[in-house]
């Protein structure tokens, strides 16, 4: 399995003295160099954390494979089309709140998702979707002729540890196999951490997993490349 590294939460760091430490460019050098496979980052609306010129730089830093998180407006699209990351996650955005708190409802407004995705698809950028383990989700992503989902792991990730992480986990496992029978490859992430990482690998063929707070949280205690290592680690 890949590991990409969401970096949103060092500009969070930064953002919270409106200076320019700690410097996000350097963040994602360190983790490339501690081993991950690609950079996610997502530019909000409201620009909470990571901002139009953190993307623009990192997209120009070498050997960075930039996966662009963004929602689905006319706004990000044409910064999609400008900026050409290697891929974008398409993600449901609420101005309120704190984090991307369930998937995209791709599924109620299909050709929509379909007429977004085209221009995208056409200039030879990935596109995913970020969905919940939902079946009739997974169809509509499908449909889209997206080549990936990422599943929302947010749920699994609250229930590891109690009554319902096993059924939680069969979705998510369920959802993966039915997307990869339809020709999708999938992604998870959110709310993934040191130890509920560990039962991703039980789910066959995941391609990525995208983690950010964790790792970020990890790195101030042991530094973000040992922080990324150690995760790379339970991944592999
Ligand atoms: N994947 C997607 C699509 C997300 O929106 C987020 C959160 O920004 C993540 C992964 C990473 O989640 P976490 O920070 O909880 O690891």
């Amino acid at each position: 399995m890949l590991l990409g590294v969401n970096i949103d939460h060092v500009a969070t760091l930064r953002n919270a003295r409106g200076g320019v430490e700690p410097d996000v460019i350097k963040a994602a050098r360190i983790c490339n160099d501690a081993g991950a496979n690609s950079i996610t980052t997502h530019l909000r609306e409201d620009r909470r954390h990571i901002n139009d010129m953190d993307v623009e730089l990192i997209s120009k830093l070498p050997r960075t494979v930039l996966n662009l998180e963004m929602a689905m407006t006319d706004e990000m699209k044409s910064i999609a089309m400008r900026i050409m990351p290697h891929s974008v996650c398409i993600v449901p955005e609420k101005r309120q709140e704190l984090t991307t708190e369930g998937g995209l409802d791709v599924h109620g407004q299909l050709e929509r998702a379909c007429s977004f995705v085209k221009p995208l698809l056409a200039a030879g950028i990935e596109v995913s979707f970020f969905i919940d383990p939902d079946i009739s989700q997974v169809s509509a992503a499908a449909k889209t002729g997206a080549q990936f989902i990422e599943l929302h792991t947010g749920r699994y990730s609250e229930e590891f540890g109690g009554e319902k992480e096993q059924q939680t986990f069969e979705d998510l496992k369920g959802a993966a196999v039915f997307a990869q029978n339809l020709g999708l490859k999938v992604n998870a992430g959110h709310g993934l951490n040191y130890q509920n990482v560990k039962r991703m690998k039980e789910i066959p063929n995941l391609h990525e997993l995208n983690i950010g707070h964790s790792i970020i949280s990890r790195a101030v205690f042991v530094g973000l490349k040992q922080a990324v290592m150690e995760m790379k680690e339970l991944v592999i």
